[in-house]
């Protein structure tokens, strides 16, 4: 009788040594051959009842290290799901798909987009205008005069004599005054500027949405209309909202808008610094002076006009701490944001 150790590794090689040298066609019938019902190496196994018992635990073990062996030698050559299989172009159809990284909205776009088009659903249409403006059309238009203290709101980068970064977005409204007829009815998105120093809650570079509405009999009743609709459709319809007296040169009476705060409920808590209200946005009634500079006459028009910081939007709703995040390109940030 021969050995059976002798007999797997025999076994074992010539099946290894067949795979090896197979065509791709050929590797199902040597797998049938050696590991099918009646393949050599399942015989084997099959045999090993009848050994002594002293004898079966080491050709045992043997046995069905040269079937594992076998086993992965074909797997490794045939399909599923292993490399291997070239086609005659050299594409192996079989390795895992690269990973594609297809990119998302940057939560800033996405904020834009989805408040304006609350607002575009109100039938306001979008407006814009230049990055670098004018002093007339960042302030002077806008009922700052020149040297007047309320210009110190706003830092702001001067390029050459009249030219500066707009520091706003309200520019935009007298460019759009000066172009239509009321009513206008008007949304502008876009970039501003500011020279502040940076930390969490300032940077150099944000964004503003600015809305405004000129016809006759435009109330400020109108105004808290459009604004409670437009913080219940993007914070919630739990929303409550806060009218604060406040400055702005360019509306007359002016308000601040708060929401209650959605951490704390009001209660008062870090986010909201204990007074139970974050500021969302500055409005008013647009100043007279605003509609002279474009040849509106205020005794026909009226209207109101809002200014509101996408990234304390974008913050608020995301629950995003540090405005600097929102600058930074860190992937690892962005990929947070699946819109
Ligand atoms: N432009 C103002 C700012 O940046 C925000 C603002 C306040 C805009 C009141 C408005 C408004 O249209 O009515 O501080």
């Amino acid at each position: 009788m021969t050995n059976p150790l002798e007999d797997i590794e025999r076994v074992k090689d010539e099946a290894l040594a067949e795979i090896k040298s197979s065509a791709d066609d050929q590797l199902e019938s040597v797998k049938v051959k050696y590991l099918g019902r009646k393949g050599t190496l399942t015989s084997l196994l099959k045999s090993l009842g009848g050994l002594p018992s002293d004898q079966r635990a080491t050709v045992g073990k043997a046995a069905n290290e040269a079937r594992v062996q076998v086993e992965l030698a074909l797997k490794s050559r045939m399909g599923t799901g292993s490399a291997g299989t070239k086609t005659k172009e050299g594409f192996d159809p079989t390795l895992p798909g690269r990973i594609q990284f297809p990119g998302t909205r940057h939560p800033i776009s996405y904020t834009i987009q989805r408040l304006t088009g609350i607002f575009e659903r109100m039938g306001f249409v979008v407006a814009d205008g230049p990055d670098v403006e004018t002093d007339y059309y960042n302030f002077e238009a806008l009922n700052f005069p020149p040297d007047h203290p309320a210009r110190d709101m706003q830092d702001t980068f001067f390029i050459s004599g009249d030219l500066l970064l707009r520091t706003h977005t309200s520019p935009v409204q007298i460019r759009s005054f000066e172009k239509r007829k009321p009513p206008v009815k008007v949304i502008a998105p876009g970039r501003s500027y500011r020279s502040e120093a940076i930390n969490a809650r300032a940077y150099c570079l944000f964004h503003q949405i600015e809305g405004f509405y000129v016809d006759t009999d435009v109330t400020f009743g109108d105004l808290k209309g459009v604004l409670t609709a437009f913080a219940k459709a993007y914070f919630g319809p739990d929303v409550r909202l806060r009218f604060r007296p406040s400055f702005f040169p360019f509306t007359e009476p002016s308000t601040e808008v708060d929401i209650r705060c959605y951490l704390c409920n009001g209660k008062g808590c870090s986010l909201c610094k204990y007074e139970g209200w974050l500021e969302v946005l500055g409005a008013g009634m647009i100043d007279p002076n605003v509609f002279e500079s474009v040849g509106y006459d205020p005794d026909i028009y009226s209207g109101y006009a809002f200014g509101m910081g996408v990234e304390r939007l974008a913050m608020l709703r995301y629950k995003i701490d540090d405005i600097r995040l929102l600058f930074e390109n860190d992937i690892r940030f962005l990929r947070q944001f699946q819109f």
